[in-house]
């Protein structure tokens, strides 16, 4: 749903707004309210950053100095490139988003020609123009181990088959030893009745661009791969904090790290 037309919600500028940031307007917050009536999306964000920088931070500690991050957002505080640094200064990044409000902020933050990282706007579904990019050919060498990360944003893609081929994609343009981390929203309740309404409601405020997914439909994703432990887990359970007793609604975020095999 990311569009060019601020006349209809973005889901950049929507969880722009949940993580208190100031680029968004009346239409995201009006359509990211609507999302709040069902499920705590404040409370998920927040979970999603914090598992972005404990898994940026454990890669990068593993010896992991390149990233794609597809799907980037909207700056916020700790950035991928920020947190990833503070390990290794030399670390490269590739951001990767299609919302132009990403691109405007990302690249007023980084400028141009920046010596180590860059946003390039462009749709994860062309996984060809991104790796084959001038800036991603700059900045990452696919002779060396690659981390991808795809925070918060496969669910936009909606159709399973679609993900599983483009996931494959990705996986077979690093080497041995790279690392996938992926973030989802996921379908806790998916036999639930009641919780299908709400379902059906938050995917026509996203106008059907989004899936919650089971928890075994985005297992295929990590074909290929070694799950670290604790595997595909509840996003909260990778931060080391005990998983609150607290009802997000018909979802969860949740979170696992990949090394290919
Ligand atoms: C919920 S935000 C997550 C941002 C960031 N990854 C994070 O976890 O903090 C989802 C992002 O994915 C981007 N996105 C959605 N569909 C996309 C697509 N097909 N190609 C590239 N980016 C996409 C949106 O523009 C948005 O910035």
């Amino acid at each position: 749903m990311n569009n060019q037309n601020s006349d209809k919600p973005s889901s950049a500028r929507m969880y722009d707004y949940w993580l208190g940031g100031h680029h968004h307007s009346p239409i995201d917050r009006a359509a990211a309210q609507a999302i709040e009536g069902m499920i705590d999306a404040r409370a998920l964000a927040q979970i999603n950053r914090q598992f972005l920088k404990d898994t940026v931070s454990w890669i990068a500690q593993q010896g992991i100095n390149q990233f794609i991050d597809v799907g980037s957002g909207i700056p916020t505080q700790e950035n991928v490139h920020e947190v990833a640094q503070k390990v290794n200064p030399k670390t490269r990044v590739v951001y990767v988003d299609n919302d132009p409000t990403a691109i405007i902020h990302s690249r007023s933050i980084l400028g141009v020609n920046h010596p180590t990282v860059a946003i390039i706007q462009a749709d994860m579904r062309e996984p060809n123009t991104i790796l084959t990019h001038f800036d991603t050919q700059r900045l990452i060498d696919f002779s060396q181990p690659v981390a991808l990360l795809f925070f918060a944003m496969l669910h936009f893609v909606p159709d399973n088959e679609e993900v599983y081929h483009l996931m494959r994609q990705y996986r077979d343009a690093t080497i041995r030893g790279s690392y996938l981390v992926v973030s989802h929203g996921v379908d806790t309740q998916p036999n639930d009745t009641t919780r299908a309404v709400e379902r059906e409601s938050v995917r026509q405020i996203y106008q059907g661009n989004v899936a919650m997914r089971s928890v075994d439909d985005v297992q295929p994703i990590w074909d290929g791969y070694q799950l670290m432990k604790p595997g595909f887990v509840s996003a909260q359970i990778w931060s080391g904090k005990q998983k609150m007793p607290h009802d997000y609604g018909p979802g969860d975020i949740y979170g696992g790290i990949g090394r290919k095999l």
